[in-house]
Formats: C-alpha cells, sequence, structure tokens
C-alpha cells in the first residue's frame, strides 16, 4: 500500500512552518494594537529532556515575536514557592501563557499545581476546566501534543471523520485528550476511537483494525509491521532516545514506531525526530495567541 516510493511522509517540520508564518500575521495585527503575547515558560530542576523541550519553546517564542518569562527554579524549591510564582503569574498583565513544563520533582504535588494555574492562561490545557470543556465540546485549551496530532491529520488530508482511529497510551497529557478531541462532534473529530493501553488483551487484533493510528506508549519502535494494516496513516508521538553505536553521540533518537518496518505497509506516517515534536511547540505558540484574545478584560 505505502507504494514503490513508499508512504506519504507527514512532516511536522514542514507543516509547523506553515502554522508559523499564519501565526506571525495574527501576531503582527497584534503588536499594531501594541499587545506582544506573553507566555511564562516555568522549569523546576535540571531534568536533561526538559531543558531541551524548554529551550525550544522559548526559542520559538523569540523567533516569532511573542515574549517569554523565563522562570527556572532550583530542583530544591517547595511547592509552596512554585504555587507563589503561579499567583503572581495568574495576576501578571503582560503574560498571556503559563506552562509548567512536566514532570515536576517528586515533592511537588503535580496536579495540585496544575490546577493553580488560571484556566484562562492554561495554555497547556492540563487544568480540569479545560480537560472538562474538551470533554463537554466546548471552547477551550486543548493540550498541544493532541491538537498538534489533529492538526497533522488535517492539514495531510486524512480527516478523521468516520475513520477508525487507535491510540497506543492513556495518559492525561497525550492518550486521554487526543481520543477526547478526535471523537468529538465536528471538524477534525467525527472518528470512532478505541484506546489501547499496557492491560490491553490482543493488542495487535485491535491495531490491525485502525485506518488512524496514534503511538503514544513511551516503548522504542514498539509498534511492528506485522500490527497494522496495509493503508494506515500512521501518527508517531514517542520520543525515545536508544543506544546506537554508530552515531557519535552513541545514542538517537527514535518513535514508538519501527519507522522502517512500517512505512512497508502505511499510507503516510510521520517520522521521529521532525514529526509531532515541532507540532507540540507550534500548538503551544498558536495557543498562546489564543489566550490573548481569552484573556480577562
Ligand atoms: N512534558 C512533556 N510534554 C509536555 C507538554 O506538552 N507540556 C508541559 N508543560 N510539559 C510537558
Amino acid at each position: 500500500m505505502a507504494g514503490k516510493r513508499g508512504p506519504k511522509l507527514i512532516s511536522g517540520t514542514q507543516l509547523s512552518a506553515e502554522i508559523r508564518e499564519e501565526l506571525k500575521v495574527e501576531i503582527a495585527t497584534l503588536k499594531k494594537k501594541k499587545i506582544t503575547p506573553g507566555l511564562a515558560v516555568v522549569l523546576v530542576g535540571s531534568d536533561p529532556a526538559s531543558e531541551v523541550y524548554v529551550r525550544s519553546k522559548r526559542k520559538t517564542c523569540a523567533d516569532l515575536g511573542i515574549n517569554s518569562y523565563a522562570h527556572d527554579l532550583p530542583v530544591t524549591c517547595t511547592e509552596r514557592k512554585l504555587l507563589d510564582l503561579i499567583t503572581k503569574l495568574n495576576d501578571d498583565k503582560k503574560v498571556h501563557g503559563i506552562l509548567v513544563q512536566v514532570p515536576l520533582p517528586k515533592h511537588i504535588n503535580e496536579q495540585k499545581i496544575l490546577n493553580a494555574i488560571d484556566p484562562y492562561k492554561d495554555v497547556d490545557g492540563f487544568h480540569p476546566m479545560n480537560v472538562g470543556r474538551l470533554l463537554n465540546g466546548e471552547e477551550c485549551f486543548v493540550s498541544c501534543t493532541p491538537a498538534g496530532c489533529q492538526e497533522m491529520l488535517m492539514r495531510s488530508g486524512y480527516n478523521p471523520a468516520g475513520k477508525h482511529v487507535v491510540v497506543l497510551g492513556r495518559s492525561n497529557i497525550v492518550g486521554k485528550p487526543i481520543a477526547a478531541l478526535l471523537m468529538q462532534k465536528g471538524m477534525g473529530g467525527d472518528a470512532t476511537v478505541t484506546v489501547c493501553h499496557s492491560r490491553t488483551k490482543n493488542l495487535s487484533s485491535i491495531t490491525k483494525q485502525a485506518d488512524i493510528l496514534i503511538a503514544a506508549i513511551g516503548i522504542p519502535e514498539f509498534v511492528k509491521a506485522r500490527m497494522v494494516k496495509d493503508g494506515v496513516v500512521v501518527i508517531d508521538v514517542g520520543v525515545n532516545r536508544i543506544e546506537d553505536k554508530t552515531r557519535k553521540s552513541g545514542t538517537r533518537l527514535v518513535g514508538d514506531v519501527d519507522f522502517k518496518g512500517v512505512s512497508k505497509k502505511a499510507r503516510a506516517i510521520s517520522p521521529v525526530p521532525g514529526g509531532v515534536g515541532p507540532m507540540t511547540i507550534t500548538m503551544l505558540m498558536k495557543n498562546t495567541v489564543k489566550a490573548v484574545r481569552r484573556a480577562k478584560k
């Protein structure tokens, strides 16, 4: 089904560039009204992966003309101190969006922190109000990775309406919200969604039914060619660093999908890197611009 030249590549890098151009136009219009979108990016500790993500988020803000306010706190930061910072950011008119990079250190209650963010500044869409509104089909902030996956499908011509979408993974950040988003009534939704996870029995019998497969289970190259049908469209959310002695660094990034094997059967597939990753950051920028519109007057 992939055809002689292989499947179509769903490039998050390319689609992101397209969306970022659209955002630049919106940001220029806001600037004419003397408004510059502002995003507070909070990092606690020095988890290497989180540091890479946060650097990339701040750089993208700078590229697009969004003000980013960096708050780097030591790993010893108390829950109280972090809550106080959030209160300050909630009240700061220059800050339209607040992002607290997760995971947080173990001594901090993550949900308590996310719940403290003003839901109208919650550009990550992690606050229970936004999660609930997503389920209800109401206007809200949709978390960035699910929103990015949906955009990738829509902008590449793979409307999920009426399709069987199989989601691998049930995390609060990806699996659950993407299922809610794609089963929603209306544009970008209307899919029949099945969510599979580590306790699912006969997993392959379900993944083989997928018209669209979204892999977000965090296991390197878990999805093999024998687990999918011919003509499947695959979105790979996984970001896993594995050993590779042929590389100078000694490692390389792979997704949750065996890209080479699955490419032989897929109609279209997103790569890692260059797939969902850049789209997640682009959706964060889009939500920050949206936060300006949603800001309490
Ligand atoms: N950690 C992994 N993904 C994300 C994300 O989308 N937002 C935040 N805040 N933290 C993350």
